[in-house]
């Protein structure tokens, strides 16, 4: 390519993700720029384009590029029970504490969010980790765990929750066993997919208005590809989602901002579990 962009063209680049926001609602103006930059590259090679002026002509002339672009943009690797010691650690100080919680309130509800959903797995892990946590007092609990994503077409295959042999390696022979129907593929059991629901939420819009009094909330490998101010703007949103206790869970990936340890108590630094407590800290 004779003309290869360099990430000094600054200009030419927010006009490109300008256009995306305008022409598909996707947001990716305040996303790290390296990540950014990588993908487009990846778009502007399989397309010929050597500039971004070449490729936001493309994009006009080829409107079905657009879902090629935004599905490259939004990177959706994921696993069940991706971090283990993380799952570990929400089963150790999360549920017991919370569960005890509901019970002394004499409460049913328990209510999950799983912010970045990808193709379900974070979701349905959740609901094996309750299921085989409350064993049989799952029936004495509403169990609700929201699943969203930006992205329609992960959620699609979320909703699905039939996964290959190569998304289940490495799953305990007992979960598969309990929790997956084995048919060509592997199949969700419908008393899992049931506990969950999927529906495409951009945490970044400030248009929507996000679930609250949440008991636990989800945020991992998402945040990892945001600015600073962008994370900040979604951590208080998130915040403002827990209830009164409420947990709120990013993972051994993310590096959360300074501001969350001022507002919340950390429970498990490795795994980035934090709680919010009645009035503050
Ligand atoms: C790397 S995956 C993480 C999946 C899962 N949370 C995990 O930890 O395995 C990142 C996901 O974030 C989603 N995503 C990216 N930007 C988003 C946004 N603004 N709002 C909601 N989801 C977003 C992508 O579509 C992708 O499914």
């Amino acid at each position: 390519m004779a003309n290869m962009v360099t990430e000094g063209d600054t200009t030419a680049l927010d006009s490109l993700l300008e256009k995306v926001y305008r022409d598909t609602g996707y947001d990716f103006r305040e996303y790290k720029r390296g990540t950014v930059i990588r993908r487009l590259e990846r778009r502007l090679h399989a397309t010929g384009a050597e500039t971004y002026l070449d490729y936001m002509q493309f994009l006009d002339a080829h409107p079905e590029e657009c879902h090629k672009l935004t599905d490259d943009l939004t990177i959706k690797v994921s696993g069940f029970f991706r971090s283990p010691y993380t799952f570990r650690q929400v089963a150790r100080l999360v549920l017991p504490e919370l569960v005890a919680y509901k019970r002394k309130q004499d409460e049913r509800k328990l209510r999950f969010w799983s912010t970045a959903c990808a193709r379900g797995e974070e979701p349905y892990s959740i609901a094996i980790l309750l299921a085989k946590f409350l064993g049989n007092r799952r029936q004495d609990f509403n169990i609700s765990i929201y699943a969203t994503d930006i992205s329609r077409q992960a959620l699609g295959e979320a909703q699905a929750g039939i996964y290959s042999l190569k998304d289940i390696e490495g799953l305990p022979e007992a979960i598969l066993e309990n929790y997956f129907t084995r048919r060509e593929d592997y199949e969700m059991r419908a008393d899992i997919r049931q506990m969950v629901s999927f529906s495409c939420f951009d945490l970044t819009s400030t248009i929507r208005q996000p679930f609250v009094n949440l008991d636990c909330i989800f945020c991992c490998n998402v945040l990892i590809y945001l600015q600073s101010q962008l994370q900040e703007r979604v951590l208080n949103m998130l915040y403002d989602s827990l209830a009164t206790p409420g947990y709120l869970i990013l993972g051994e990936v993310e590096t959360p901002t300074s501001g969350l340890n001022e507002k919340l108590e950390c429970l498990d630094i490795k795994a980035k579990i934090y709680k919010k407590n009645e009035g503050g800290r």
